[in-house]
């Protein structure tokens, strides 16, 4: 992965400040408060700048191997733009995100602060238009979004990161769908945030 230097200081960040919230101090505690002064970041900045998830080497692996891929939710396309560098083919994943700020519960209402990969306006609609594209959703909200991205999907494979059942990504409704019609085939654990239970799911059409 061409970014990995950068990538890899993402994930230390990630570390470090998982690390600070459940109080492991002594060691690290110096090195954090300093990228804390120097970077201002938190997660919820961390969110806005790269991404709700943490990814890592091998989560993008994981993903690439289902290019091409068509993103839903994409935001700033942060995971997109990973997953490019690995392919090295900028057609391997196209975003799209209904960017209509307010219209999910508050906690998702935010702005990213940096676009890494192109993202078009669109939602579950567009997805007729990808019949042999493979589906991303990362952290998709707890709306009916997520749902209604697997009921329009055709494609064979489904790329989840987010929480499982009852977490506080997609809704019931996603979870029941994805239950019934299709099977897990592969995870990836990722570094969490504190209080954070995502992981990387793929699942393929029953
Ligand atoms: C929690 S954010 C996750 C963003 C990004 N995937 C990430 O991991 O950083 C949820 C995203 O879903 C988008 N969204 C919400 N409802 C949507 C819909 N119906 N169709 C497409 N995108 C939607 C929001 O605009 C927001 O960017």
């Amino acid at each position: 992965m061409s970014r990995s230097l950068g990538h890899q200081n993402i994930w230390c960040w990630g570390v470090e400040m998982m690390m600070c919230d459940r109080g492991i101090q002594p060691k690290y505690y110096q090195r954090v408060a300093k990228l804390r002064h120097h970077r201002s970041l938190h997660r919820y900045e961390y969110c806005q700048y790269y991404s709700w998830a943490i990814p890592s080497n091998k989560a993008i692996e994981a993903i690439a191997k289902y290019a091409p891929i068509v993103e839903i939710g994409a935001a700033g396309g942060y995971w997109a733009s990973l997953i490019v560098d690995h392919t090295s083919d900028p057609n391997s994943v196209k975003c799209f995100d209904t960017k209509e700020w307010g219209s999910d519960q508050e906690f998702h209402d935010y702005r990213p602060a940096k676009q890494w990969h192109p993202c078009d306006r669109g939602d579950h609609r567009v997805l007729k238009e990808y019949p042999d594209h493979n589906l991303f959703l990362c952290w998709p909200p707890m709306s009916q979004m997520a749902a209604e991205c697997l009921t329009h999907f055709k494609g064979m494979y489904l790329i989840y990161v987010g929480e499982s059942d009852g977490g506080c990504t997609a809704d019931k409704a996603f979870f029941r769908l994805l239950k019934r019609k299709y099977r897990e085939i592969d995870h990836v654990p990722l570094l969490q945030w504190s209080g954070i239970n995502d992981r990387l799911w793929i699942y393929q059409r029953k």
